[in-house]
């Protein structure tokens, strides 16, 4: 790792605390920490102990009284509804505390958990800056997602207020989100008492009495709410994410490590400061939509754009340039799965001629890994440079990135380049012994973590220690699987668990097999992921039927399907499964998942020593190939 990157990289890791200070200096505190970092805290050290913040007050009144209260802070692209508005920092600042001061009108406070379920509106960011003013602690839950699902969170998080809006729009389909709200509410035991709802024009939504509230209404009626003092170590949000079971993982993010760690890598690893254009074409609904549609950019002082549309079909592949040229955008964060759709419908970047993109500078791809030929097109086509990175929803901020602002690094394709500042990365072996550089194993970073990085799960230390700190002790397991070459540049090559990527959507391959037990007729079932051109990675499921059900397959599986569909939600993209006689097991009984996923991708397998009946793999290779896949498979 050679150049000015590696000396700052050093600094971060042998002395931390003065780096992370320094950083922490750019924001404003209300009472400064009595230490950089608390290394006695458990169940993990925490960052600013002892200081006082308001995350809203940096990303929005801060900028107010620096003179940018003129300047645009969120630009709202929406093809879908033929919508650009834009907000000042002034007019934004003042739409979030009239919200913050309806919330506490109605008994919101300080610690109080508040759900956000909303499309990619305005609204959505408002609610969360809202909730960060009055130091309540949000928790949004993607809109793709089914009311069953909304529901686990509901019990999980167990919040007072609930934010929505009458519906979301897909492509050219309206999606009423109220119903999907009240059938959640229904199904969770526990109640909120309060529920605002932001109605569009596009579908009105029926209001429970004495429950719902009109949200312009509320707003129109309240008195602005000023900042409230929090602990930098309060939680700011709690962001649900898919673990290997239905039971989804409560990420907890605190208020001062992550607005540093935000606002250092804004410069730092994005290249932009306040004034630039800065859109992430993601959803408010993922970790990062929070950290780079929301909060990082308005930390900034920059410009953040919130598209509500497609990269493709609203209306065409050249969405992405219209926005890009329209409103200046320096950098733009998306997923591959977005640059390979776009390929796909324009092939040689056509419409991209139709379009100025002089003020365009850097383009950077995370949630999945950057297949190099996606990466390469967009290259050769724009002309500036295609960075991919490695991050989580549990860390908040990228662990691994090419520093740009800081150096550029030469681009290894393949490679999300190398450990971002605080992140001491390391690659070990089932018994937590460092392996060779080269060497594939488990991709974990040595404790401390930097800033901005889940301090535990939501209400949940045991579990947040079982999945992440018990396995490689001083470690922290991203799950993640990979190798660093000779020059240190890490290659995340696969998840050790059974975590799935859908178009960029983290998925648990888990709660789809717990909905496809619950139907009647399966005995016994497996989910896996499969290859896909275009989302990187789709479920396919297989089923064992119940003796002496005798029904067509066809049935079962199109029951399987709406059921998936209707419990976890239609983000789940599952739309195929296949019965089978019997699952390939080892002798302990655990499901061979990974050498039937092998099979139906098409690679060479090896049979593993502990099958218990080798003779299934022929069957399942059989099975896959009458439903397309499994075409080269074979045994090696
Ligand atoms: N509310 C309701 N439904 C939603 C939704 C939302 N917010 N987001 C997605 N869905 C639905 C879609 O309508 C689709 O439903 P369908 O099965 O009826 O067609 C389903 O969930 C799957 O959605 P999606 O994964 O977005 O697939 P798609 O086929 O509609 O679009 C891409 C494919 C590649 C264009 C799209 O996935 C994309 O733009 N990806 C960008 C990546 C991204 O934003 N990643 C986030 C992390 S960075
Ligand atoms: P999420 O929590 O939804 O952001 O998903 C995190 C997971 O997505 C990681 O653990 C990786 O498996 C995968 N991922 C994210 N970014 C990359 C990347 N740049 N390269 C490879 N895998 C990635």
């Amino acid at each position: 790792m050679p150049g000015r990157y590696q000396d700052i990289y050093a600094q971060s890791i042998d002395d931390r605390e003065t780096f992370w200070a320094d950083a922490a200096n750019a924001l404003s505190w209300d009472k400064k920490w009595d230490k950089v970092i608390d290394l006695d805290a458990k169940p993990v050290p925490r960052w600013f102990a002892g200081g006082m913040v308001n995350t809203c007050y940096n990303a929005l009144d801060r900028h107010i009284e620096a003179g940018r209260g003129g300047q645009n802070a969120l630009i709202y692209d929406s093809p879908v509804t033929d919508t650009v508005a834009h907000y000042t920092y002034n007019e934004l600042r003042d739409e979030v505390a009239k919200l913050a001061g309806a919330m506490r009108a109605r008994g919101v406070g300080k610690g109080d958990l508040v759900i956000i379920y909303m499309p990619m509106i305005p609204q959505a960011a408002m609610a969360m800056l809202a909730c960060a003013r009055i130091g309540a602690i949000h928790s949004v839950v993607f809109g793709g997602f089914a009311a069953h699902e909304l529901a686990t969170r509901i019990n999980d998080a167990k919040p007072k207020l609930i934010l929505s809006a009458s519906c979301g729009i897909e492509g050219s389909r309206v999606i009423a989100y109220k119903p999907l709200l009240d059938r959640a509410i229904d199904q969770a035991t526990h109640k909120p008492e309060t529920v605002f709802v932001w109605q569009r024009p596009q579908a009105t939504a029926e209001m429970v009495p004495g429950r719902d509230f009109d949200w312009a209404d509320e707003c129109a009626a309240a008195s602005p709410a000023d900042c409230v003092s929090v602990a930098a170590t309060d939680p700011l949000y709690v962001l649900y994410t898919s673990g290997t079971t239905g039971q989804p993982k409560g990420v907890v993010r605190d208020n001062g490590g992550h607005m540093v760690a935000l606002h250092w890598s804004m410069k730092n690893i994005y290249g932009v400061s306040a004034g630039d254009v800065f859109w992430a074409a993601s959803d408010v609904g993922w970790v990062v939509g929070h950290s780079y549609i929301v909060y990082a950019p308005l930390l900034a002082g920059c410009t953040t754009v919130m598209y509500e549309g497609k990269p493709v079909g609203t209306p065409d592949a050249g969405a992405f340039w219209r926005v890009i040229s329209q409103h200046g955008v320096k950098a733009l964060f998306t997923a591959p799965t977005a640059f390979r759709a776009i390929k796909r419908d324009d092939p040689n970047a056509e419409l991209m001629k139709n379009y100025d993109l002089s003020c365009f500078e850097a383009l950077y791809l995370a949630g999945e890994r950057s297949d190099p030929d996606t990466l390469q097109w967009a290259e050769r086509h724009l002309q500036v440079p295609v960075i991919d990175h490695w991050w989580q929803t549990e860390t908040g901020w990228s662990i691994c990135a090419n520093p740009r602002g800081i150096e550029l690094m030469p681009i290894k394709y393949g490679s999300p380049t190398v450990a971002v500042c605080g992140w001491d990365v390391r690659v070990v072996d089932e018994g937590c012994h460092e392996v060779p550089r080269g060497k594939i194993g488990a991709l974990v970073a040595k404790l401390p973590l930097p800033p901005g990085t889940l301090p535990t799960l939501w209400q949940n230390d045991e579990r947040f220690v079982s999945s992440y700190l018990a396995e490689y002790p001083g470690y922290y397991a991203t799950g993640d699987a990979g190798f660093i070459d000779e020059d240190g540049y890490i290659y995340v090559m696969s998840r050790t668990d059974d975590i799935i990527n859908v178009a960029g959507h983290r998925l648990s391959t888990g709660a789809m097999e717990e909905v496809l037990s619950g139907h009647q007729d399966v005995a016994e079932c497996a989910v896996i992921g499969v290859h896909d051109d275009l989302k990187g990675q789709v479920p396919l499921g297989f089923l064992v039927l119940k003796a002496g059900v005798n029904r067509p397959d066809e049935e079962v599986v199109a029951e399987v399907i709406a059921m998936v569909r209707d419990q976890i939600g239609p983000v789940a993209a599952f739309k195929q499964a296949t019965v089978v006689d019997r699952l390939p097991k080892t002798r302990s009984g655990k499901i061979l998942r990974r050498t039937m996923r092998s099979i139906a991708d098409g690679e060479s397998y090896k049979t593993p020593a502990t099958i218990d009946d080798p003779a299934i793999l022929p069957e399942i290779t059989t099975a896959l190939r009458d439903i397309g896949y499994a075409r080269e498979a074979a045994e090696s």
